[in-house]
């Protein structure tokens, strides 16, 4: 019977049929042998009879993203990436196995819903092979009362065995660092990775600005998207709002308000820098962790790259040559993100005095860093396409601006010379 069987099969599902005939006959008895090779008949059968082959299919979609850390952040960012259709090819990897296919399975169960997404997940490296995109989420975040920079040993241990993992299999790849302090751990990443600069940027101030242009938005009640602002510097405590930059329609508030972020506003429209500040540790203190709106910012920041769409975002890159910095220092400055990673720095035209401004802080930067030529990253906004980061915007800073601006520079390249690379 069994070899009857095979004789009205054809071609690969002959083939498949016996190898499975082979390794049944040795391991259980002929009744769940036949139940089994039964079963397998008919599916294949049935699929055989519906579908006449005329190609393979492909299973390279070009778009392919990883999201190591299946934590809040990493679905957060998984689910804005999915529901987005940012990308149709989505890898998830973890150390906790269960977790990890849970969280797997869940996502598979709502595709109907979805752009019909290939999913997939492993705690092996090899499932991301070809990534175009790898995001990493993976790490220990900030308890109460913490800030990120008390993370970043912990979260450097971690790297340090992900980033050859995920440059194993995807050695092209462009690596967007989310773990916090997002900064450093994308300095750590870049050196890790041996990628060039332009292909390994953090999520930095993308998330900040975002809270930025929402508090503005209030305020004004104005759409958040009509609202033009920038949080700049280090994603944490020292960022830089821009209010020198603060525009609706071109019109820049500062020339209405001239004290606009200033302390001696009596508006006080600098509260709203500090609630941007404060948001993380509000929310943290409120439910425990932040998810939503980073998985959006990530997935924002993913679709430029994907897409090649060279929007221009804040995010941590290196800005060496920019508002006179001439040390390897990263920080967040408006950026072009493309296929290629960050493709420029956006040059934006500064005034004689905000110059002048400029190249003194970056001097005193200079000194504070006692001549030592630290790698440093920090965010800025930049425009992204499908290779990352393409430009970085130079915004008109002023001198508060940006000695705030250089205060996070000098914060983190102290970070950065503790750690033990
Ligand atoms: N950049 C930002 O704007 C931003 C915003 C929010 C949170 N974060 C940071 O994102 C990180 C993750 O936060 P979370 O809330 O998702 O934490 P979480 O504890 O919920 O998840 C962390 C995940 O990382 C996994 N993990 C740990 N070590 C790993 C390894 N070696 N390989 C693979 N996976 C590993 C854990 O198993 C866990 O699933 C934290 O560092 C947090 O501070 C950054």
């Amino acid at each position: 019977m069994t070899s009857a069987l095979i004789t009205i099969t054809s071609g690969r599902v002959s083939k498949f049929l016996t190898r499975r005939i082979g390794f049944l006959s040795l391991s259980s008895g002929f009744s769940k042998f036949h139940s089994t090779y039964c079963s397998l008949f008919n599916a294949m059968a049935t699929k055989e009879a519906l579908l006449s082959v005329l190609s393979e299919p492909t299973t390279q979609t070009g778009n392919k993203v990883t999201v190591v850390g299946v934590g809040q952040v990493g679905m957060a960012c998984a689910f804005s990436i999915l529901s987005q259709g940012v990308s149709t090819d989505v890898v998830l990897v973890d150390v906790v196995a269960d977790k990890l296919q849970g969280e797997l399975l869940d996502l598979q169960h709502g595709s109907l819903f979805l752009k019909n997404p290939k999913i997939n997940a492993s705690t092996d490296y090899a499932v991301t092979a070809g990534s175009k995109m790898c995001v990493v989420t993976a790490g220990v975040r900030q308890k109460e009362g913490e800030s990120r920079l008390d993370l970043v040993q912990r979260n450097t241990d971690v790297l340090k065995f992900i980033i050859p993992n995920l440059i194993k299999y995807s050695p092209d790849t462009i690596l967007l660092i989310v773990a916090n302090p997002v900064d450093i751990l994308t300095y750590v990443a870049w050196k890790l990775s041996g990628l060039p600069v332009n292909k390994v940027f953090g999520s930095g101030t993308n998330l900040d600005t975002s809270r930025f242009r929402f508090l503005l938005s209030k305020k004004l009640g104005v759409a958040p998207s009509s609202v033009h602002g920038w949080i700049i510097g280090e994603h944490g405590d020292s960022s830089v709002a821009v209010w020198s930059g603060v525009n609706i329609a071109g019109v820049n508030l500062r020339d209405i308000n001239p004290k606009i972020g200033t302390d001696d506003d009596p508006e006080n429209w600098k509260e709203l820098h500090k609630e941007v500040v404060n948001a993380a540790y509000d929310v943290i203190k409120l439910k425990g962790y932040t998810s939503w709106a980073i998985g959006l910012s990530v997935a924002s920041l993913v679709n430029s790259v994907i897409h090649n769409s060279h929007n221009v975002h804040a995010v941590s890159t290196y800005i060496k040559g920019s508002h006179g910095i001439d040390s390897e220092v990263f920080l967040s400055l408006p950026a072009v993100l493309g296929a290629n990673g960050i493709t420029e720095i956006v040059q934006q035209k500064l005034t004689d005095e905000e110059k002048e401004a400029l190249e003194n802080s970056a001097s005193v930067m200079k000194e504070g860093i006692h001549g030592v030529e630290d790698d440093i990253f920090l965010s800025v906004p930049s425009a992204l396409g499908d290779s990352g980061v393409s430009k970085v915007v130079i915004q008109p800073l002023n001198e508060e601006e940006h000695e705030a601006l250089l205060k996070s520079a000098k914060l983190i390249t102290e970070v950065q010379k503790s750690l033990n690379l």
